[in-house]
C-alpha cells in the first residue's frame, strides 16, 4: 500500500532534514567514537590518549559531559582553555569532537548557594551534591545557571569546525529516585493541569474525584500524586497525568537547552542520549527538537534472558526494538551514543559479556541502519563510583582491553563495507512485502503499569514478545506512534493498546477495510484516554472491530497455568486471558482448553472489507502461541515469512545482509549459495556476525 501523500511527505521531510544527511553521509554508513574525560587525567597524557584513540580507528571523541566544575569552578568564572587544548589535539589527530552540555552534574557551589535546584524524592528527601542527575529541571534557578553555562559553550564552540555535534545532559532522569516533588515541580505540574482542564469541574470529572472524596475546590489544593505519601492506591487518572506532565516537562527542558545552543550553533547537530527502555521520558515528544536520536545501550547487566548464554549477550529484541523506534522519529538518523564495551559496575550482578558479542552489538546497530555509534568510555576510571567499569583500554591507559579489541575489529569491518557501498541498492521485494508497523503509545504503558491487575503482567515484555516474532519472520519493523500514516503498512501490530478513543477505533477500521491486517492483543480498548472505563459492556467499543465480545478476562496466580489450543497444538498461559465470544462469521484461531470457560475463544480473526482484524486475547507463557499465530497470519497473506530461530536476527541495510547470533548454538545464515560472504562465515557462532551480499 502506497501512502496517499507519500511524495509530498518525503519531499517535505527531505527539506527539513537536509542537514542531518549532510553530517552523516550515507556512504560513510556508520561513524564510531568514544567518550573521553580529559579533566580526569594529567594533561601530559592527553596527547598520547587522543593519538591512540585515532590509531585504534575511532572517528570522534565525546567530551565535556559531567565537566561543569572544570568549566565554571566558581560562580561566573568560566574556564575553557583546557577544552580548547583538547579540541586542538583532536584536530591535530584528525578526530571530530562531540561536545556535551554538563548539566547532569551541577558543581558543589551551585547546590550550596541554591539548594532549591535540587530534586526532592517521593519520600521528601532532598538530594545532595555528590551524585548526578540530582538537579530539578523545573527549578528556575537551575535553568538560569544551565542557560549561562550552555551559552558560554555555544558562543565559544558553536562555529568551531572541529566540533561536529552536541549531546545534551545525560540520560535525563533522576534514576531510581523517580519524580521530583520539589516546590518548583509542584508549581509547574499545577500550572500544566490548570491549562489542560481549565475548570476544576472538568478536572474533578476526568480524575474521577468523586471516588474517595478526592474533590478539589481550589487549584492550590492540587498536588502531584505521590504513591509514597497516600494511604491505599494513588488516583490512577492523576498518575497518568503526572507521567504526561513529567515527559512534557523533560521535553520542555530539552527544548530550552536546544534553543539556547541554537542561538550560536551554526553547522553542528544536537541530540541527547536517551536511556533505552526508560519509560518516563518520551523521545517522540522531542523528535522535532533534535537533529538525530541517540540512546544508551547496556545489554549485559545481570539479566538472565533466554537460553544458557543469554546473560552474556543480552536480549537482542530489546536492542533491535530501540533502533526501530528511534529510526522512525525526526530525521531518521539514530544510533547508540553509549554502547557497552565490557563488564559494567552498576547492575546487581555484572558478568563478562560473551567474547565476540560486543562486536555483534556494534554490527547489530549497523544492521538496523544506525549511522552513529559511540562507546562508554576510553579509559577505566581509577577512582569514583564506576571504577569497576571496563573500557576500551586497561587501567594503565594504553593496553587494549578485550572490548577495545572488539571495537577495533568492528570499525575495520565498517571500513571494509564502506568500500563496497552501492547507493543504488534497493530493499528486496520480499522484505518490503512484510514491512510491519508496530504501534506504541507510552500512555498505555504508564496506565497499565499503574494498574497491572496481576504482578505476572509485563507491558514491555508483552510488546517484545510480538516484536521478537516479527524479527524471526524477517519482517522489517517500524515502531511508530499514532501520528503516523497506518496505510503505509500491510501489517499493523498494536499490542495491549489499552487507551483508545472513537477516532482511533475508526482509523483501525478504515485501515483494515482498505486491505490492512490489524493485529490487536489483550487489554486493548478497555479505557478511554482519561484512563476511565467506558460506560458500556466491558471494552464494548472494540467489539465491532474485532468481531467478538470480551465478556470477561481471567488472571492466574503464580504456579497455576492455563492451557490454550490452536491448530491442535497446546500452549500455556498465566498472565492475562481475555475470554472472547466470537460473532457468527468470526473465525476462532485459539481456544481455552481448561478452567470453567473451557472451549471459549482466546484468539479470533475478523474479516473486514478488504482486510482483517486479528485479536489475540491471551498472553502465552513463552511466546510460542504468538509465534505460530503470527506466522500463519503472514503466511496466509502470501508474504512468505521466514522462520529464523529466536534470537538470530537478520536484517538488510544499504545492500548488505547482516546476521547476528544471540542464541546458544551456531546457526547457518539464510543465504543462497551464490551469496558472497564479506564478514564472518556461513555458520554464525553464538555472539557472532556474518555479512553478505
Ligand atoms: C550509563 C550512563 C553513563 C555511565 C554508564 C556506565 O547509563 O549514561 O554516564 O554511567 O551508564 O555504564
Amino acid at each position: 500500500m502506497i501512502p496517499r501523500f507519500a511524495f509530498s511527505f518525503l519531499a517535505l521531510s527531505a527539506l527539513c532534514f537536509a542537514q542531518p544527511e549532510k553530517w552523516f553521509p550515507r556512504d560513510q554508513l556508520m561513524t564510531t567514537g568514544v567518550y573521553y574525560y580529559p579533566e580526569a587525567w594529567p594533561e601530559s597524557q592527553w596527547e598520547r590518549d587522543i593519538a591512540n584513540i585515532k590509531k585504534l580507528g575511532f572517528e570522534y571523541i565525546h567530551v565535556g559531559e559531567f565537566a561543569w566544575a572544570f568549566m565554571e569552578p566558581s560562580e561566573g568564572r568560566y574556564q575553557f582553555d583546557w577544552l580548547d587544548r583538547v579540541i586542538a589535539l583532536a584536530q591535530k589527530n584528525g578526530l571530530k569532537v562531540v561536545l556535551c552540555t554538563p548539566s547532569a552534574t551541577p558543581p558543589a557551589w551551585l547546590s550550596k548557594n541554591h539548594p532549591e535546584i535540587l530534586m526532592i524524592n517521593a519520600e521528601g528527601i532532598r538530594m545532595e551534591h555528590g551524585g548526578r542527575e540530582q538537579a530539578d529541571w523545573s527549578s528556575p534557578a537551575y535553568r538560569r545557571y544551565v542557560e549561562r553555562i550552555v551559552t558560554q559553550m555555544a558562543q565559544r564552540y558553536g562555529s568551531d569546525p572541529i566540533v561536529w555535534g552536541w549531546q545534551l545532559d545525560n540520560e535525563l532522569s533522576h534514576y531510581g529516585q523517580g519524580f521530583s516533588y520539589s516546590p518548583a515541580s509542584q508549581a509547574k505540574f499545577r500550572e500544566w493541569v490548570r491549562r489542560k482542564y481549565g475548570t476544576l469541574d472538568r478536572l474533578n470529572a476526568d480524575w474521577g474525584n468523586s471516588f474517595w472524596s478526592q474533590i478539589y475546590s481550589s487549584w492550590d489544593e492540587v498536588e502531584m500524586p505521590n504513591p509514597r505519601a497516600v494511604v491505599a492506591g494513588p488516583n490512577p487518572h492523576a498518575m497518568l497525568d503526572l507521567h504526561r506532565w513529567f515527559a512534557a516537562e523533560a521535553a520542555d527542558y530539552f527544548r530550552f537547552q536546544t534553543n539556547t545552543l541554537r542561538r550560536y550553533v551554526k553547522d553542528q547537530w544536537i541530540t541527547t542520549n536517551y536511556m533505552a527502555g526508560y519509560d518516563m521520558v518520551d523521545p517522540s515528544l522531542s523528535e522535532k527538537d533534535f537533529d538525530i536520536m541517540t540512546f544508551t545501550m547496556y545489554p549485559v547487566s545481570g539479566g538472565l534472558f533466554r537460553g544458557e548464554l543469554g546473560f552474556r549477550m543480552g536480549d537482542p529484541a530489546s536492542i533491535a526494538f530501540t533502533h526501530d523506534f528511534l529510526r522512525n522519529l525526526g530525521s531518521g538518523i539514530e544510533g547508540p551514543m553509549e554502547l557497552q564495551p565490557g563488564q559494567v559496575n552498576w547492575a546487581p550482578v555484572n558478568p563478562w559479556p560473551l567474547p565476540g558479542v560486543i562486536r555483534a552489538w556494534i554490527m547489530r546497530a549497523f544492521a538496523q541502519g544506525a549511522r552513529i555509534v559511540c562507546t562508554y568510555r576510553y579509559r577505566q576510571p581509577l577512582a569514583g563510583d564506576e571504577l569497576y567499569h571496563k573500557t576500551i583500554v586497561e587501567p594503565d591507559g594504553t593496553a587494549l582491553a578485550p572490548g577495545g579489541k572488539e571495537f577495533v575489529e568492528a570499525m575495520a569491518n565498517v571500513r571494509t563495507l564502506r568500500g563496497l557501498y552501492n547507493s543504488d541498492a534497493a530493499e528486496p521485494a520480499d522484505l518490503a512485502a512484510r514491512r510491519t508497523g508496530f504501534l506504541i503509545n507510552f500512555e498505555n504503558r504508564w496506565d497499565i503499569d499503574n494498574h497491572k491487575q496481576t504482578f505476572r503482567w509485563d507491558t514491555t515484555g508483552h510488546w517484545l514478545k510480538y516484536y521478537r516474532v516479527l524479527k524471526s519472520m524477517m519482517a522489517p519493523v517500524d515502531v511508530i506512534g499514532e501520528e503516523k500514516d497506518f496505510s503505509k503498512y500491510r501489517f499493523l501490530v498494536a499490542p495491549a493498546y489499552q487507551l483508545v478513543d472513537r477516532k482511533l477505533i475508526e482509523r483501525f477500521r478504515d485501515y483494515a477495510q482498505n486491505g490492512g491486517t490489524l493485529i490487536l492483543t489483550c487489554r486493548t480498548g478497555q479505557k478511554d484516554r482519561r484512563g476511565q472505563l467506558w460506560e458500556t459492556l466491558w471494552a464494548e467499543p472494540i467489539y465491532d472491530l474485532i468481531g467478538a465480545a470480551v465478556p470477561r478476562y481471567d488472571l492466574l496466580p503464580e504456579g497455576r497455568n492455563g492451557k490454550v489450543t490452536a491448530a491442535n497444538k497446546s500452549y500455556g498461559w498465566g498472565a492475562w486471558g481475555d475470554i472472547l465470544e466470537p460473532r457468527p462469521r468470526t473465525e476462532v484461531l485459539a481456544a481455552y482448553a481448561d478452567q470453567f470457560y473451557k472451549g471459549s475463544a482466546a484468539a479470533v480473526r475478523h474479516k473486514l472489507g478488504k482486510g482483517e482484524v486479528v485479536y489475540i486475547g491471551v498472553d502465552s507463557l513463552d511466546g510460542t502461541l504468538e509465534t505460530d499465530l503470527l506466522w500463519s497470519i503472514y503466511d496466509k497473506a502470501g508474504v512468505k515469512p521466514a522462520r529464523l530461530p529466536i534470537n538470530f536476527l537478520v536484517d538488510w541495510r544499504d545492500g548488505f545482509w547482516v546476521a547476528t547470533n544471540f542464541a546458544d548454538a551456531p546457526i547457518p545464515i539464510p543465504a543462497p549459495v551464490s551469496a558472497k560472504i564479506l564478514i564472518g562465515q556461513k555458520m554464525v557462532p553464538p555472539g557472532g556476525v556474518a555479512v553478505w551480499q
